[in-house]
């Protein structure tokens, strides 16, 4: 994932069997043939090994939604950055904001977590976003500096560059509601300039920021047409392959709608 290209993340959450993970796949595939979105898939773990089988010799990436800090150790129940990669896991999802606010994850054990997936070669997809009674409160970028911040601290310049950042409001969850694109950039640009602060300009450019919450088909390309949005991670519409491909076909639009007024721009400039 780049800042460059365009990126969609499907986060499946705790749906979908093995089984119907390569029927999901098989039925995706020849509908983004074409694309060059680049199409990730956040799979539950039985199906990683499956999925990256079918996804093989395919531009579709397989990724976790999770994984725990420690290389390995007597942690029953939890599962390594080392055997995502081994079955077949190119990311992983980590502090997604049900991971934060229903398994009671905090940002310093979020910061472990995301260093263990770069020692362990796994690109993290570090989630961020503020709750309904933050932003109530005019309190988001606050929240976004404190995240972002912890979880980023002592990160060494040249490995920042391969982490993802995915804004998602904790109150657009699931919720069919969204920010206007308007307040999505200024979120985005808010992230840019922090990472800017931690690792420099240059590599606060490259690392992309996608948004997620209520992500569809009907607003996906408003939302892909704002300056710094990267990418998208879609719960919910991700679910039916149908859904989820006219996500991707209709984000091309935004985004090279992006890329044409960028183009203007700097003619005039
Ligand atoms: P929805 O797209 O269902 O709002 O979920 C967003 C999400 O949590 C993706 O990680």
């Amino acid at each position: 994932m780049t800042a460059e290209s365009f990126t969609v993340i499907g986060n499946w959450k705790m749906y979908k069997t093995s089984r119907q993970a390569t029927d999901y796949i098989e039925a995706l595939l020849p509908l983004i043939e074409n694309t060059k979105v680049n199409v990730y898939l956040a799979v539950p773990y039985t199906s990683i090994h499956s999925a990256a089988q079918v996804a093989k010799e395919t531009p579709l990436q397989i990724g976790a939604q999770n994984m725990n800090d420690a290389r390995e150790g007597a942690f029953t129940g939890e599962i390594a950055g080392l055997m995502l990669k081994e079955a077949g896991a190119s990311f992983v999802l980590l502090g997604h904001s049900e991971r934060r606010h229903v398994f009671k994850e905090g940002d310093e054990l979020i910061h472990k977590k995301v260093i263990r997936a770069l020692q362990d070669d796994i690109q993290p997809v570090l989630c961020i976003g503020e709750t309904l009674a933050h932003h109530g409160k005019g309190k988001t970028q606050e929240v976004i500096q404190e995240q972002l911040s912890t979880a980023l601290q002592g990160i060494p310049k040249e490995e920042a560059s391969k982490v993802v950042i995915a804004y998602e409001p904790v109150w657009a969850i699931g919720s069919g509601q969204t920010p206007t694109v308007e307040q999505i950039q200024k979120t985005h640009a808010f992230i840019r300039a922090v990472l800017g602060e931690l690792f420099g300009e240059r590599v606060g450019k490259k690392i992309p920021i996608l948004y997620g919450g209520s992500v569809k088909p009907e607003n996906v390309f408003e939302i892909a047409s704002a300056k710094d949005v990267n990418g998208v991670l879609v719960g919910g519409a991700s679910l039916d392959p149908q859904t989820f491909a006219s996500i991707i076909q209709n984000i091309v639009g935004g985004a090279s709608k992006k890329r044409v007024t960028r183009k203007k721009k700097e003619k005039t400039t």
